[in-house]
């Protein structure tokens, strides 16, 4: 059994925040309690002068698996407020540099995160994916945008569209990883990185990440938005409750009717 206040670690030491997700045994799946835990260690970390830098790291064998499917049937984020929007809205409009060590599976958002992430260092055996549409839902964390903008429309429409996984080689060719390093490792290089970061002169750390991404801000936001209405709503559909239903019976979701 997963313990609540185990599920999400944080540790603030020399500058750095680092947030673990901590619940292995469901392959770090992430209910809205837990959104609601990196959420405020988010905010915490926007607004404390003390933190200078941010690493976001799972287990050597897992990222994350996404959405728990059993409490995002049972509660659905129905509105901006939803824990899992103030988690996104925190990483997308984050002023500090954030850092990701992913190793293993990154299902969903655990690989949609990633686009908000400064660096990101991946283990050999990291798996990424974005299967949205094959469980009746649509994208999040603005990756309709993000995601085209960085791969390219062709394969992103296969990320998207079919869901296809794709590994640490593929991810570091289409520029959503820095660099791939053996599962042990990856934690410790995202903290030597954010470490670096923290020892630099802030304010140009932040003057720069701002004027990276000014482009993007706008459309970001209002994409998040469009795309979380949607989210929401199809979530109570037919089509994400067959998927969510076959998951949690383990057997393959039946489209044929829907
Ligand atoms: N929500 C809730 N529980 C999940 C979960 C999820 N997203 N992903 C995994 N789990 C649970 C499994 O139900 C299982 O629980 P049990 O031991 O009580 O039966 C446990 O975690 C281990 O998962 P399992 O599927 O046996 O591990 P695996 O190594 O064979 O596969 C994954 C790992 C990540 C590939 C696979 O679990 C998976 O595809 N998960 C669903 C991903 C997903 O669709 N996420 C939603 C994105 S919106």
């Amino acid at each position: 059994m997963s313990n609540h206040f185990q599920d999400i670690l944080v540790h603030a030491e020399n500058g750095v925040m680092t947030i673990t997700i901590n619940r292995v045994d469901k392959k770090n799946s992430i209910t809205s309690v837990m959104y609601a835990a990196l959420a405020d260690a988010i905010e915490s970390a926007h607004h404390d002068p003390a933190v200078r830098a941010v690493v976001i790291q799972g287990h050597e064998s897992v990222f994350s698996a996404g959405n728990d499917i059993a409490d995002f049937l049972n509660k659905p984020p129905s509105t901006p407020d939803s824990p899992v929007f103030r988690f996104l809205r925190g990483i997308s409009s984050f002023p500090k540099p954030l850092v990701a060590a992913v190793c293993g599976p990154a299902v969903g958002i655990g690989t949609t995160m990633l686009l908000h992430c400064d660096l990101v260092y991946a283990g050999d055996n990291a798996a990424f994916s974005m299967p949205f549409v094959n469980l009746g839902l649509c994208p999040e964390a603005a990756s309709s945008f993000l995601v085209p903008q960085l791969m390219g429309y062709p394969r992103a429409a296969e990320a998207l569209l079919l869901g296809e996984p794709f590994t640490a080689e593929t991810a570091l060719e289409i520029g959503l990883i820095n660099r791939i390093v053996p599962p042990l490792e990856a934690n410790v290089l995202a903290q030597k990185q954010a470490l670096k970061l923290a020892a630099k002169p802030f304010t140009s750390l932040l003057e720069t990440k701002r004027l990276m991404k000014k482009n993007n801000v706008g459309i970001v936001a209002e994409r998040m938005a469009e795309e979380g209405a949607s989210f929401g709503r199809m979530l109570q559909e037919p089509a994400a409750r067959e998927a969510f239903t076959a998951f949690m019976e383990k057997r393959k979701p039946d489209f044929s009717k829907i």
